[in-house]
């Protein structure tokens, strides 16, 4: 058996994970582990401005700086997750941001945050869940952004990112794009007018992240519609990236067949999507069972420990692991 990571590189793919700073840096199995799996490495919360902004005229690097050099030491791609969001704000944002201010202070960050990577970063994520998950005006979320600056800010976002680095692929990234009921459907529409608008108005945008976020007890999906979604996004020109895979149990009962099913479910949804070629990546939200989100975000309801990833606790392998070898 070989690694994720060079599964993936045989057929043209990239396989990476989220991590965060404090495993990587305290966990030296773990730390192995990651660097022998994955080829690419997305700092969970470390690029996030709760982390990086702790007052509104500081820049904190030393955590996201420790994990490039990591990347670059292991010889893995970095990949920067997100520099606008309407979460993981610092708590100075609400007191300090304003109609006035609001473009001079997202440019600045985006500038100053972009440039500080420039030419070592493989991508951006750089508009994180702008579409409203329920339908709205614009079909646009409504986030502190949109409140101050107006739609616009989604270009502004990605053309101050591209000047600052013309070189990492830029990426537009959002969730709950996967399954088959009419809101999932609804949402697909809307980002496909987001892209096609970004598009005609010369915005420089490379990829769509689907983040897949995926209940493990959800009904399967709709190849059909999901491929033609991938396929009229792939038209536009840009590539796809699966950039947050998981899979969330949380009212997934039988423990004893639980990894078989949760396998399952990655098998099923990784072979349907990498049929379309412009899916190029593949991105795990964390790597090991030890170190995941789903267990605050989606936990058990009997309490037991979820496994959503390709590693359990202990950094073995598991049937998830199996699954997306072979769906590469
Ligand atoms: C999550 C992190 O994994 C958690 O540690 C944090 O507490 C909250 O954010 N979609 C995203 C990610 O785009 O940034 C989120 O990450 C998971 C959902």
């Amino acid at each position: 058996k070989t690694s994720l990571r060079e599964r993936a590189a045989s057929q043209g793919l990239i396989y990476g994970a989220a991590a965060s700073y404090q495993p990587l840096r305290a966990n030296l199995e773990f730390a192995q582990r990651f660097a022998q799996e994955c080829a690419i490495l997305v700092p969970t919360n470390e690029l996030k401005w709760q982390i990086l902004r702790p007052t509104p005229d500081q820049f904190d690097f030393r955590r996201s700086d420790w994990m490039a050099r990591f990347a670059q030491k292991h010889n893995m791609l970095f990949r920067g997750h997100t520099l606008v969001w309407y979460q993981a704000l610092p708590q100075w944002f609400k007191e300090t941001v304003n109609r006035k201010n609001a473009e001079r202070i997202l440019t600045d960050h985006i500038t100053t945050v972009v440039k500080h990577y420039a030419g070592n970063m493989h991508s951006w994520d750089v508009v994180n869940e702008a579409i409203a998950p329920n339908g709205s005006k614009d079909g646009l979320r409504q986030t502190p952004w949109l409140r101050f600056l107006g739609a616009d800010y989604i270009e502004m976002a990605f053309r101050t990112a591209a000047a600052a680095d013309p070189q990492a692929l830029l990426v537009y990234n959002d969730n709950n794009l996967e399954y088959d009921n009419p809101k999932t459907e609804a949402k697909r529409s809307r980002v496909l007018k987001l892209l096609e608008r970004l598009k005609s108005k010369r915005v420089p945008i490379h990829a769509l992240g689907i983040q897949s976020h995926i209940g493990a007890s959800s009904q399967g999906f709709n190849a059909k519609k999901l491929r033609s979604f991938l396929k009229e996004v792939a038209s536009l020109g840009l590539k796809i990236f699966i950039t947050e895979m998981d899979v969330l149990e949380k009212n997934l009962l039988e423990l004893e067949n639980r990894d078989a099913i949760i396998a399952g479910v990655y098998q099923d949804y990784l072979s349907l999507v990498l049929d379309e070629p412009a899916v190029n990546t593949v991105i795990t939200w964390g790597l090991s069972d030890r170190y995941t989100w789903a267990a605050n975000f989606a936990p058990r309801q009997d309490g037991a420990p979820v496994r959503p990833l390709p590693l359990d606790t202990q950094l073995e392998r598991k049937l998830a692991w199996n699954a997306i070898a072979l769906a590469f």
